[in-house]
């Protein structure tokens, strides 16, 4: 057993949870930490004695970035198609398919590394928790196998066998969502804690969307989903009904979807590195936040629509694009993607939950997005 305290934080952020939806701070603090959990937050000069003492010498400390949405278990690169965003080209639903051939084709070995550097990269800047996605598998064995190497790196792993409709079923849609309904789901579900679909044209409509969220929480899984990406559909109103813990993508929003979100449980998860990549136009979060919407801002990696798995860059992006302080989008891209996974254990500095600490080379979190693309993770502690 081995005690570390981080001793002369200059400004602590612990996301209280009495402090609603922004940072609680704190000057001058310090925190012990034992075996990966948090064992005491106080003053700076006031802590009990630990083994090992680190001086951060007035930096700004925050919770371990959650990153709530991805989708590393691909193989391939889709370079050429946001070459060709960047000149004016639409993003649409069928690249999928590019990286479901790929991933097809890879190894084990090959998927896991590559999923595995993408999650070091994500640790060094500042991520302690991910979401990781299946999706680019398609078929029961594929699909199970991208679980099972999902599983190797995160706890939160999701099936996403309906993520498109793969070219074999091209002629069959309904034949497919009974497969993702059916065997595939019963294959996958032990490898999985969470559902999720892409609801979507060119992908899968509201009904389809209702009848594979069903089917995973009759056999257990928790669910999330994809929806209002492209264009305002029901699917965010659905993901509310059916109790989702979050609806992701959120770019396009009618006032009913925002009435259903303020009402509901279900965090809306916005996805800024989307809409950079595909020139979208950005969601507006202060008008979800002003309607009492829990918001959460994740990474979106993935090689078709969001390439990046840095959630500083996401940060900076929410505050300069998204109309959030940088207070509410640190918020949401440690505590919101906390609720969006329903998770107590992290997101938060308090006694009794996960040691998941980032150092910042800055004296406030706010350089996170008035510094942009500057490397301002320093020391990460990961439990
Ligand atoms: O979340 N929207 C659906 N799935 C991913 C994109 C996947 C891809 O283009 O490969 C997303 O943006
Ligand atoms: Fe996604």
């Amino acid at each position: 057993m081995t005690s570390t305290l981080l001793d002369n934080i200059g400004l602590l952020v612990t996301n209280d949870p009495a402090h609603g939806f922004l940072t609680a701070e704190r000057e001058n603090a310090a925190i012990v930490f034992e075996d990966g959990v948090i064992s005491w937050v106080g003053d700076a000069g006031q802590a009990p004695p630990a083994d090992e003492r680190v001086d951060v010498d007035g930096r700004c400390v925050i919770p371990g970035f959650v990153d709530s949405h991805s989708h590393l278990l691909f193989a391939g690169d889709r370079a050429d198609e946001f070459e060709r965003r960047m000149s004016g080209q639409s993003y649409a639903a069928g690249g999928i398919r590019r990286t479901v051939a790929a991933t097809r084709a890879a190894s084990d070995d090959d998927l896991l590394e590559r999923a595995t550097l993408l999650v070091s990269e994500m640790r060094a800047q500042g991520t302690t928790t991910v979401e990781i996605k299946s999706g680019y598998g398609l078929t029961v064995v594929d699909e199970v196998r991208s679980l099972v190497l999902a599983g190797r790196l995160t706890s939160e792993t999701t099936y996403l066998g309906a993520h498109v409709v793969p070219p074999e079923f091209a002629d069959d849609p309904a034949g497919y969502v009974d497969l993702v309904t059916g065997e595939m789901l019963e294959a996958c579900a032990p490898h999985a804690r969470w559902i999720d679909v892409f609801c979507e044209a060119g992908a899968f409509d509201e009904d389809q969307a209702r009848a594979i969220l069903g089917s995973g929480q009759a056999r257990g899984l928790g669910t999330r989903m994809h929806a209002g990406q492209l264009a305002p559909s029901g699917g965010v109103r659905l993901a509310v009904e059916l109790g989702a813990a979050s609806v992701d993508h959120c770019t396009f929003l009618s006032e009913t979807d925002i009435e259903a979100l303020s009402s509901g449980n279900t965090v809306a998860t916005l996805l800024p590195g989307v809409e950079f990549s595909t020139r979208q136009p950005y969601p507006d979060a202060r008008r979800l936040i002003d309607a009492g919407v829990t918001v959460a801002i994740a990474t979106d990696c993935n090689p078709g629509s969001s390439y990046t798995s840095s959630m500083p860059f996401c940060i900076a992006v929410a505050v300069r694009d998204l109309g959030m302080s940088p207070a509410q989008a640190l918020w949401s891209a440690t505590a919101g993607g906390a609720r969006a996974l329903w998770r107590d254990d992290v997101g938060v500095v308090a006694v009794g939950r996960r040691a998941d600490l980032v150092v910042l080379d800055a004296p406030s979190y706010v350089h996170l997005a008035y510094r942009p693309g500057v490397p301002l993770v320093g020391r990460v502690f990961a439990a």
